[in-house]
């Protein structure tokens, strides 16, 4: 897989968990990217199937977040929800545009999908970080489950 996004301490925020589905999240990204430059024949139905699953996951990883904040009571919840809300609709409006056929996957589509995550990341997500922290979340909890391929 290419390294589009490579991953590194910049956009680690400290808790293995919410690293590692930051890393499908990654994965995900550069594998369209991927699809893009390959330019194989069935690149139109591979693209529809990872944003597909970009939306779904952003979903799922999305929901652990806030369940988290909820359990903590971190004080930015609503502020962060409302971000999370955007991002997924964001998302949302691309798959569909590239399923209709109105939007084609290209690298200024890729960049701001890179720019979409690395910077909600590296600015919302390391700001809560280290409440949870100080909260009692180990650094080190991890559901191993998690981890693997998304896409069969
Ligand atoms: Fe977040």
């Amino acid at each position: 897989m290419s390294q589009f996004i490579a991953w590194s301490d910049e956009i680690s925020v400290g808790i293995q968990e919410i690293d590692e589905q930051h890393k499908q999240l990654v994965n995900l990204l550069n594998s369209l990217f991927d699809a893009m430059v390959n330019n194989a024949e069935d690149r139109a139905q591979v693209t529809r199937k990872i944003l597909a699953e970009l939306f779904r996951y952003t979903s799922v990883h999305f929901a652990v977040e806030e369940s988290l904040f909820r359990i903590f009571n971190y004080p930015d919840y609503e502020n962060h929800k409302k971000n999370h809300d955007k991002l997924k609709a964001q998302v949302r409006e691309i798959y569909l545009q590239v399923q209709s056929g109105e939007k084609r996957i290209d690298s200024k589509l890729l960049v701001f999908l890179r720019n979409w995550l690395t910077s909600h990341i590296m600015e919302e997500d390391k700001a809560y970080a280290g409440f949870l922290i100080n909260q009692g979340v180990k650094k080190s909890w991890v559901k191993k489950s998690w981890l693997g391929k998304l896409l069969g």
